[in-house]
């Protein structure tokens, strides 16, 4: 009988995670302090990060322990099942075959409490209290609240105002795991105190959520900050996702050709492709292709440059090398919130540059499209991030089709819609602008940044 679902025992989980630094094709470009132009030290984090989390940012081990009581949480939930989309494929028609691995069964509600959950730890056992950070849509927010609730740690988070005020019930969320949640820009910190007497009604961006999160946790002694993507400790985090699938896939006797996923920061993808990359890189798996899906709105990936620039908008963050739409640029508000940073994790960015992934940029309308059909097909309500990559799935399914070719495509359904009902709301009444390639934006934003730092590329 073909199977519907592959799953694995709780055994399975991985007990390592896997580091793709040293698998990299050249070394990742490092950190730059903006006033001495000097390449940051590790120990220069350490007023932001737990020192752990800074040593795994630079390490050059291939496999890092995951910490039994990090395995014990993971138990809640992984390991998540892979799905094969039976439904998906028979409205298309195609020869592919299409697989998927479903995230969305964690407590918040994606694939952001891999992280979390160690961040916690980790800051746990070296004296922390109290941890913030910033949050656009509110997944990553929840996950860390989740995360802080399961480690009796406090938490703050700076959600952008815009979304506080259009997705209450994430806020809510929050709040049941006794987080404390503020509207950002705020009048807690610094950065927002600025922000707000430049623009007493700015909506907020994920940018200046983070410049808040950061100016809150320098500022005392006992809290430290975290990150839900970008960096380098995160996407190593969410390779359990990539490492299960392997297993997934071996049970089955499969192996993906096209691997898709939605990139924000670039953290889900990462982790669900990087176990396969690294096979990629040494040349067992050459043909593998990996594909990267952005917004159109905010088309970091297919439209930025690979440059210097800062993570966030107070330029509190050192400069990293990256794709950017540079740090001043604030997209237009679509659904997908998690995909509305204007950088991308150095790592994909270098893995990008090289050629050893692709990119590839979709309207909203056509993302929602392509979610409505999922979810009539496979009942799943995915999240408008994870739609993008759906989209991807589809046209290369229907390409199939059309070539005859019975490709494996498989893609990572990194969370659930169930708080993005207003997003699914106005795709059916129509109201959903498009939002197309924001050229002239990107163009001054990006010569804002060449014209401060004109020695940095
Ligand atoms: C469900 C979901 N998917 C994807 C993303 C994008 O982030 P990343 O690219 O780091 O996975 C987010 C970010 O908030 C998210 O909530």
């Amino acid at each position: 009988m073909s199977r519907k679902k592959i799953q694995l025992d709780e055994e399975e989980i991985p007990k390592e995670w896997y580091n793709i630094l040293p698998d990299l094709p050249e070394p990742l470009p490092p950190l730059i302090n903006p006033q001495t132009k000097e390449p940051v030290r590790p120990e220069d984090l350490e007023a932001v990060f737990a020192k752990e989390l800074i040593r795994q940012e630079v390490s050059s081990e291939r496999w890092i322990p995951i910490p039994e009581e990090v395995r014990e949480i993971y138990r809640m939930w992984r390991p998540t099942p892979l799905y094969r989309a039976y439904g998906l494929e028979k409205a298309l028609n195609t020869p592919a075959r299409i697989y998927y691995k479903w995230e969305g069964v964690s407590p918040p509600g994606s694939h952001k409490p891999n992280t979390a959950i160690a961040q916690a730890y980790y800051n746990l056992k070296e004296g922390t209290r109290r941890l913030t950070t910033e949050t656009g849509a509110g997944q990553w927010g929840s996950a860390l609240a989740f995360a802080c609730a399961m480690f009796d740690l406090k938490c703050t988070v700076y959600m952008v105002k815009a979304s506080y005020y259009q997705k209450p019930y994430r806020k809510t969320m929050m709040q049941v795991w006794n987080a404390e949640v503020i509207p950002s820009p705020s009048t807690r910190t610094e950065a927002g105190r600025k922000i707000l007497e430049r623009d007493p009604k700015c909506p907020g961006s994920l940018g200046i959520s983070i410049s808040e999160a950061v100016n809150d946790a320098v500022t005392h002694e006992d809290t430290k900050y975290t990150l839900g993507s970008v960096v380098n400790h995160v996407l190593l985090h969410q390779t359990v996702i990539g490492l299960e699938l392997q297993k997934q896939f071996q049970q089955i006797d499969e192996y993906p050709d096209i691997m898709f996923g939605c990139v924000g920061g670039g953290s889900s993808f990462s982790g669900f492709s990087y176990p396969f990359l690294r096979e990629k890189m040494h040349g067992e798996k050459k043909e593998l292709r990996a594909v990267a899906v952005e917004p159109a709105a905010c088309p970091t990936l297919t439209k930025g440059p690979y440059r210097y620039d800062h993570g966030d908008s107070a330029r509190l963050i050192p400069l990293v090398k990256m794709y950017t739409l540079g740090h001043d640029f604030v997209p237009e508000p679509i659904h997908a919130g998690g995909l509305r940073y204007h950088g991308d994790a150095p790592i994909l960015s270098l893995l990008v540059h090289k050629g050893v992934m692709e990119a590839k940029a979709y309207l909203q309308n056509e993302v929602f499209q392509a979610a409505v059909l999922f979810t009539k097909t496979e009942g799943i309500i995915p999240a408008p991030e994870p739609s993008y990559a759906i989209k991807a799935v589809v046209d290369e399914a229907l390409e199939c089709k059309r070539k005859g070719e019975e490709k494996v495509l498989a893609f990572n359904l990194c969370g659930h819609g169930h708080f993005d009902m207003s997003a699914y709301d106005a795709y059916f009444e129509r109201k959903l602008p498009d939002y197309s390639y924001p050229e002239e934006k990107i163009k001054q934003s990006i010569k804002k940044l060449e014209e401060l730092y004109p020695w940095l590329k």
